[in-house]
């Protein structure tokens, strides 16, 4: 089978194409990806070019998008502009890919009468103050981000819907590991840690994230491509909820650093409290996580010390603009 993963050349999208591969020996990927400042040729390094192909394109290019889905049977939705921060900053681009490519790139699916499996997030059932979400839960995305996902959600579900379309999403909790873009929260405090540069909290630090490693959450998605109902939702939860000042305390102590690296900044506008998942309806289909937060944790700091070849590029170019824009201060 060829697969197209679209959004494959970044975070989660590149740790889907290396599970799938190692899972189906005899699959093909085509990645289709705009290379966006969130994605790398090197995220696909290392693997075997008779099965992996990238072809450079933009999910809201109908032309470029009926190109790369010839001869694939189904097609993974990563594409995405994907950080909060920058969605404050600069909604109309995060509309344009999380809405509108979403939209082409599914109907090239139902024209060539494949699968569409859209990757959107915990995000869209907005901030939780007690317990947890489910897929009937109510949709109350509070920043641009979460609402453009949202937005391409339902139409995933309108497709399915009106036109019978062989189309389903996945919903995933706050993933971390390797090759995530330092812009995020996990990343950002490692490299700083490792630096000496101050940890920025927003606000209280008491804001929860229900963390998800993302092979944990490579291993769903393909769960859900091969098992899962068109038509369906399928919540990925991660196995532990942590304020956002235990997992920068846990990164200080792992880098060998101390608390008063800690420096609590203004917080986010609109900032989430909290988000949280439940994941019955994929755990009936057989998926449970595998990794907790205290193994990911010292597996993801590892990869980061170990790999600072995949990193030094990032944090001297363009991030480091976006970081003082971002913080008011200029990495060391
Ligand atoms: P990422 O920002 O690391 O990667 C996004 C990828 O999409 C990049 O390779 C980028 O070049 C590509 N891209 C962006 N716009 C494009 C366009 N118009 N056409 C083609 N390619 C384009 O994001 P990620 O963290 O890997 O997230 C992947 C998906 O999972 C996103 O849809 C995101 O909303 C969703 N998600 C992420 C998390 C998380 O914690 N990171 C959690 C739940 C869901
Ligand atoms: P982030 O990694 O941006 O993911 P999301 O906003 O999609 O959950 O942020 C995770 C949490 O960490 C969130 O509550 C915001 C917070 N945060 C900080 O406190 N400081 C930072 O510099 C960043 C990037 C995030």
């Amino acid at each position: 089978m060829t697969l197209l993963v679209a959004g494959g050349a970044g975070f989660i999208g590149s740790a889907y194409v290396r599970h799938r591969l190692a899972a189906h020996p005899g699959d093909r990927v085509r990645v289709l990806d705009k290379l966006t400042y969130a994605g790398r040729r090197e995220n696909l390094e290392g693997l075997d070019p008779e099965r992996v192909e990238l072809v450079v394109g933009d999910i809201a290019d109908p032309g470029a998008v009926a190109e790369a889905i010839e001869g694939c049977e189904a097609v993974v939705n990563f594409a995405a502009e994907s950080h909060v921060d920058r969605s404050i900053h600069s909604p109309g681009e995060f509309i344009r890919t999380d809405v509108f490519g979403t939209y082409v790139l599914l109907d090239a699916a139902r024209a060539a009468g494949v699968r569409h499996l859209q990757v959107s997030t915990d995000e869209v059932y907005g901030s939780l103050e007690s317990g947890s979400a489910s897929e009937d839960s109510p949709l109350r995305p509070s920043s641009p981000y979460s609402a453009s996902k949202a937005g391409g959600d339902l139409i995933v579900g309108a497709f399915a819907h009106t036109y019978g379309a062989d189309a389903l999403v996945v919903r995933a909790s706050n993933n971390y590991g390797p090759r995530q873009h330092p812009e995020k929260l996990i990343p950002l405090c490692i490299l700083n840690a490792l630096a000496g540069d101050p940890l920025p909290v927003y606000g209280d630090g008491m804001q929860v994230r229900n963390w998800l490693y993302v092979e944990d959450c490579a291993a769903a998605i393909d769960v859900v491509l091969e098992r899962g109902e068109a038509g369906q939702v399928y919540n990925v939860g991660g196995p532990d909820e942590l304020p956002n000042i235990e997992v920068v305390r846990r990164i200080l102590e792992l880098c060998g650093r101390d608390a008063s690296l800690i420096e609590h900044v203004a917080d986010r506008p609109g900032h989430d409290r909290r988000y949280s998942l439940r994941s019955e309806r994929l755990l009936e289909l057989g998926w449970r996580p595998e990794v907790r937060f205290g193994e990911g944790i010292e597996r993801t700091v590892a990869w980061y010390r170990e790999n600072e070849d995949w990193w030094r590029p990032i944090r001297s170019g363009e991030y480091r603009e976006y970081y003082e824009r971002q913080y008011g201060r200029a990495l060391s």
